[in-house]
């Protein structure tokens, strides 16, 4: 009788669905920017390492709320994982206000060297203390100006601009050293503002600027490449701590695949963006070296500050790695 018993319980084992887990993905831009991309290429990778254990419900464009909120929603363990900008991120852990520091990154190339490395796995590693789990740095681009008051070709163009920043207060900073009004505000209401002219510009990168149409609201572009910026793959502690250690490898493998699928779309953007948004309507601009050098020069004064926030030490060691 107990042989008949237990072989009951070992069929219906055998016989039980076994459940995905639902992983609901909160993003800022659409399905079709390089969040998106992002967060697609996660799920396709993860697919094919696990299976169907987990299955995916994205919420793009600030579907769940802002980064702010979506990241609090990680802390809690209410949503499972995000793509959150280092503007953002910075409220979480200081520390990755340095890459905020305008002309601090030269280039891309720079950038995804400093961040696949040491000073990168560092960053990344100090997210476990603040409530969440940092599986890779994805990308966005050089940020750039637009504006509905004209180019800007020099820092005294930027004049009382009311230029929406990130709730950054690296960027804050640098803006008002270069004489603008900058305003930071949380993404979701940025197009409603620029809309209604209660500001006159805002700051991101080209990823940014197509796949959210600022063409639409937005009449200048001035291509400046005052910093560059970065997102993180973020999983909540709740899922994190739940994983055996193959799935922790598959979704360190899926996040790995997300952030080539970004900086694809990055480089693509950022080479046919302009074409398409001078199409569109926008008048662009481009600042020469020399252009350039006069926004250093101003920002001087705040150079000092950032040292003696971040440290000079991590400093030289960003613009040490080749
Ligand atoms: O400007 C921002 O807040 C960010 O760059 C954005 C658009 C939300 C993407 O993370």
């Amino acid at each position: 009788m107990k042989h008949v018993f237990a072989a009951a319980l070992l069929c219906a084992a055998v016989a039980a669905p076994s459940f995905a887990q639902e992983i609901k993905i909160g993003y800022a831009l659409a399905e079709d920017s390089h969040y998106g991309a992002g967060a697609k290429a996660f799920e396709a990778s993860l697919k094919e390492s696990l299976g169907d254990q987990f299955t995916f419900r994205h919420f793009p464009s600030s579907g769940l709320g802002g980064e702010r909120e979506v990241l609090e929603g990680l802390q809690l363990g209410s949503v499972e994982m995000t793509i959150a900008s280092d503007g953002t991120l910075t409220n979480f852990v200081p520390e990755v206000g340095v890459l905020g520091v305008p002309f601090l990154l030269r280039d891309k190339d720079h950038a995804r060297k400093v961040l696949d490395g040491e000073i990168g796995r560092e960053m990344l590693a100090k997210f476990d203390a603040a409530g969440l789990h940092a599986l890779a740095w994805g990308e966005q681009g050089f940020r750039h100006i637009t504006s509905n008051r004209g180019a800007v070709e020099a820092p005294s163009d930027l004049n009382g601009l009311k230029i929406r920043t990130m709730e950054n207060p690296v960027h804050i900073e640098a803006f008002r050293a270069l004489g603008a009004a900058p305003t930071p505000m949380a993404w979701p209401e940025v197009i409603g503002a620029l809309e209604q002219g209660a500001i006159d510009g805002q700051e991101n990168p080209l990823s940014v600027i197509v796949s959210a149409k600022l063409n639409e609201v937005q009449k200048f572009l001035t291509l400046d490449g005052h910093v560059y910026s970065s997102t993180i793959i973020l999983v909540s502690p709740t899922l994190w701590n739940g994983l055996d250690d193959a799935q922790k490898a598959a979704f360190e493998k899926a996040a790995k695949d997300a952030v080539t699928a970004m900086r694809a779309y990055v480089d693509d953007v950022d080479s046919s963006g302009v074409a398409a948004m001078q199409e569109a309507g926008m008048q662009v601009n481009e600042l020469s070296p020399e252009q350039k050098a006069a926004f250093r020069e101003a920002l001087a004064g705040p150079y000092q500050q950032y040292e003696a926030q971040f440290g000079k030490e991590l400093m030289d060691r960003i613009q040490a790695v080749e």
